[in-house]
């Protein structure tokens, strides 16, 4: 991981709390995979920093895109940055999908929340593999969803909120049962109870889930993000074996 302190080229709100950053840096020709992730210093110095997804990337211009929703101090204060100052950050982290592995004639791709962010450049991949691509995307509510009209451009796409205000009424996983006949593997990033649910309903099919959960220090060291796995090791780190795992890799509570 590379420290740098990126410039801001873009800040905009894209749906309820959720923004829209476009950083420009070094960082941006060190991505392997998508669903990796960057960690952002937001104030100075004073708490710890914050893990977001990489949702989209452009190596020839050196810029990456996040979209993130404020859930508390940090997540606030990084709405307050603006157009042409920098941000120190650390990236990027983790694994991410392995998409060149993927060798599937139709994937399906499940995000719930903010969890949808780092599917979209992974869809965007796979679509120029020549991969069929269905989405299933669900939120609380229509002011909260966003990539809507990105993800049409790439695929089927089947929308959920639990409010019913777009889209079917009810959660993301609803619509599983009628697509997953079609599909040879599924993507998924959202709340570890969607993901149980998504991994439980596709238990015979192959998977990879991008946890969210909580981090520390963001390499390695601390052991803050660790989830149980099903092998003798007994855990994994988020920050650095994943956050993308294999379906049947970790133990979903
Ligand atoms: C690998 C990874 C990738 C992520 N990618 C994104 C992303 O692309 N976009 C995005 O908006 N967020 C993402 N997150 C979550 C984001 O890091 C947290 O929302 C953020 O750190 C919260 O910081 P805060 O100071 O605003 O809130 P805090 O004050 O720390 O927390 C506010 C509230 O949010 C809850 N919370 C905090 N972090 C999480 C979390 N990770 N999962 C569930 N609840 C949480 C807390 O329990 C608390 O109730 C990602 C997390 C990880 C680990
Ligand atoms: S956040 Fe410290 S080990 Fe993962």
């Amino acid at each position: 991981m590379k420290r740098e302190w990126m410039t801001i080229l873009e800040h905009q709100t894209i749906a309820r709390d959720t923004y829209r950053l476009v950083l420009q840096g070094d960082i941006v020709r060190d991505i392997t995979e998508p669903g990796q992730f960057v960690h952002i210093q937001v104030g100075s110095g004073t708490y710890l920093r914050r893990p977001v997804s990489i949702s989209d990337f452009d190596f020839e211009k050196k810029t990456m895109t996040l979209l993130y929703k404020v859930m508390g101090k940090g997540t606030e204060d990084l709405t307050r940055k603006s157009v042409g100052e920098s941000l120190d950050v650390l990236g990027p982290g983790g694994r991410g999908f392995p998409v060149d592995q993927v060798d599937d004639d139709h994937v399906l791709l499940i995000g719930g929340g903010i969890g949808v962010p780092p599917l979209y450049n992974l869809a965007k991949q796979l679509k120029a593999k020549g991969i069929q691509i269905t989405t299933l995307l669900g939120f609380q509510s229509a002011d909260d969803a966003f990539l809507l009209d990105e993800f049409e451009e790439l695929g089927e796409v089947f929308v959920s909120t639990n409010d019913g205000t777009l889209g079917r009424k009810g959660f993301v996983t609803d619509w599983i049962s009628e697509v997953k006949a079609t599909v040879d593997r599924y993507f998924t990033c959202g709340p570890t109870v969607m993901l149980k649910a998504v991994s439980e309903q596709l238990a015979d099919l192959p998977g990879y889930i991008s946890m969210e959960e909580r981090m520390g220090c963001g390499i390695g060291a601390c052991f803050a993000c660790v989830v149980p796995s099903h092998d003798e090791k007994g855990y994994r780190r988020i920050c650095c074996d994943g956050p993308v795992f294999e379906a049947k890799e970790v133990v979903l509570a």
